[in-house]
C-alpha cells in the first residue's frame, strides 16, 4: 500500500552550494526538487560586494542542469567594511535577497566576519529603511562559553540589543538548535522569523556521539539536547508561519569529515524532503508539511508560493537513499539519518 502527498514546490531558504567543481557536483541535487534557494556566501574569499554576488551568481547560472528553472536567491557576507550603498544597490536591483551575518569565527569561512556589532550599525540602520532581511548565524564565539549555550547566549547579548537598537530591520535567525530560539521567536511576532534544519528536526546530540563519534552529524551550531529537538520539531509543525525549511545543506569532502579535525556541515540537500517527510510523518503533522517546506518562506520574503507541485510517495519498505555524491576524486557523503525513510520524491 502505498500513500502519496503531493506540495507545492519547496524552497531551500539556507544553502551552501560553494563553488567550481562542488558547486558542479551539488547544485543538481537542489535543482532536482527546490525551486528557490537562499544561497550562502560563505566562499573563500566570501561574497561581500555587489560585483562579487553578480559573478557568484553568473558562476551558479552555468552549473545550472540543462532545462533547469531553479532560481538562485543570493545574499551578501556582512562585514565590518560592508558599504551601505553598495549592499543598497544589489538589494533594490534585485541581485540580492538579504545579508548574512556571521559573528568571526563563528563557523566555516567565518573569518571575515563581525568582530564588534557597533561597527555595523549603520548598514543595519540602512537595511531596515529598505526593507533587506539580515540572516544571522546566531551564535556567540568567546571562548569561554560552551558550545552547547552559544546560541543561547548570542540571543541575549547580540541579537536581542540588535533588534532593539534597530526594530524595523527584518531578521531571519537561521538554522535555530535550541528551544531558547524557538521561544525568542513566538515571543517577538514582528519582524521575525527562523529557519529549521532536517538533521535538528530528527537527531539530538546522542545521534552524534553515544557509541562512537560520527563527523558526518557534526555541523554548527551544533546538535543539542533532546528537549531542544522536541522544541524544534513542535515549532516546525505547529504550522506559525515564522519557522520555515532551511536545510543548511554544507557539503565538505568526506576526507574532510572524516578527519581528526572535523569540517562542521551535513550534506541533506539528495535527502531533506524525504527525511522531512518521514520526521512530519511520525509526528502526525504531514498536513503542516507544507506550509513549512513551500508557503511560510516565500511569505516571510514576500515572495509568491511556488506554482508547480511535486509529489511524494511512501512506500512499505524503507526507500534507498543516495550514499554519496561524486566530486572528481573527492566524494561527498550524504546525510543518513540512521533510521528508516520510507518516503520519497517520485
Ligand atoms: O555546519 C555548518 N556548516 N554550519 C555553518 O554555519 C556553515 C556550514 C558550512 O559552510 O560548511
Ligand atoms: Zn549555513
Amino acid at each position: 500500500m502505498t500513500q502519496t502527498l503531493t506540495l507545492r514546490r519547496p524552497d531551500d531558504w539556507h544553502l551552501h552550494l560553494r563553488d567550481d567543481a562542488m558547486l558542479q557536483a551539488v547544485l543538481p541535487e537542489t535543482t532536482r526538487h527546490f525551486a528557490r534557494a537562499i544561497i550562502m556566501p560563505n566562499l573563500v574569499p566570501p561574497v561581500v560586494t555587489m560585483a562579487d554576488a553578480q559573478s557568484y551568481k553568473a558562476r551558479i547560472k552555468a552549473a545550472m542542469p540543462q532545462g533547469s528553472r531553479f532560481t538562485p536567491l543570493m545574499t551578501l557576507y556582512l562585514t565590518e567594511n560592508t558599504e551601505a550603498d553598495d549592499l543598497a544597490a544589489a538589494y533594490s536591483s534585485g541581485l540580492i535577497s538579504a545579508v548574512k551575518l556571521y559573528p568571526a569565527g563563528a563557523t566555516t569561512n567565518s573569518a571575515s566576519g563581525v568582530a564588534n556589532f557597533d561597527k555595523v550599525r549603520p548598514v543595519l540602520e540602512r537595511m531596515a529603511e529598505i526593507g533587506c532581511p539580515l540572516l544571522v548565524h546566531g551564535e556567540v564565539t568567546d571562548h569561554d562559553i560552551d558550545i552547547f549555550d552559544r546560541e543561547a547566549v548570542f540571543i541575549d547579548r547580540v541579537l536581542d540589543p540588535i533588534r532593539r537598537a534597530t526594530p524595523a530591520l527584518k531578521v531571519v535567525m537561521e538554522h535555530i538548535t535550541t528551544k531558547d530560539g524557538a521561544d525568542y521567536v513566538r515571543a517577538n511576532p514582528e519582524r521575525l522569523g527562523a529557519t529549521i534544519t532536517v538533521q535538528h528536526l530528527m537527531l539530538d546530540r546522542n545521534h552524534m556521539l553515544v557509541g562512537g563519534m560520527r563527523p558526518h552529524y557534526y555541523c554548527l551550531p551544533i546538535l543539542k539536547r533532546r528537549e531542544h529537538r522536541e522544541a524544534l520539531l513542535s515549532a516546525a509543525t505547529s504550522g506559525d508561519k515564522r519557522f520555515f525549511l532551511g536545510t543548511d545543506s554544507a557539503p565538505h569532502a568526506t576526507h574532510a569529515k572524516e578527519s581528526e579535525c572535523c569540517s562542521a556541515g551535513c550534506f541533506t540537500a539528495p535527502v531533506a524532503l524525504a527525511c522531512l517527510a518521514q520526521t512530519f510523518d511520525d509526528a502526525g503533522a504531514l498536513d503542516r508539511l507544507e506550509g513549512f517546506a513551500s508557503l511560510n518562506g516565500p511569505g516571510f520574503y514576500g515572495l509568491p508560493p511556488n506554482e508547480d507541485s511535486i509529489t511524494l510517495t511512501k512506500s512499505e519498505s524503507p526507500a534507498n537513499l543516495p550514499k554519496q555524491v561524486e566530486n572528481g576524486s573527492d566524494p561527498i557523503t550524504v546525510f543518513d539519518p540512521g533510521s528508516p525513510v520510507y518516503w520519497s520524491v517520485t
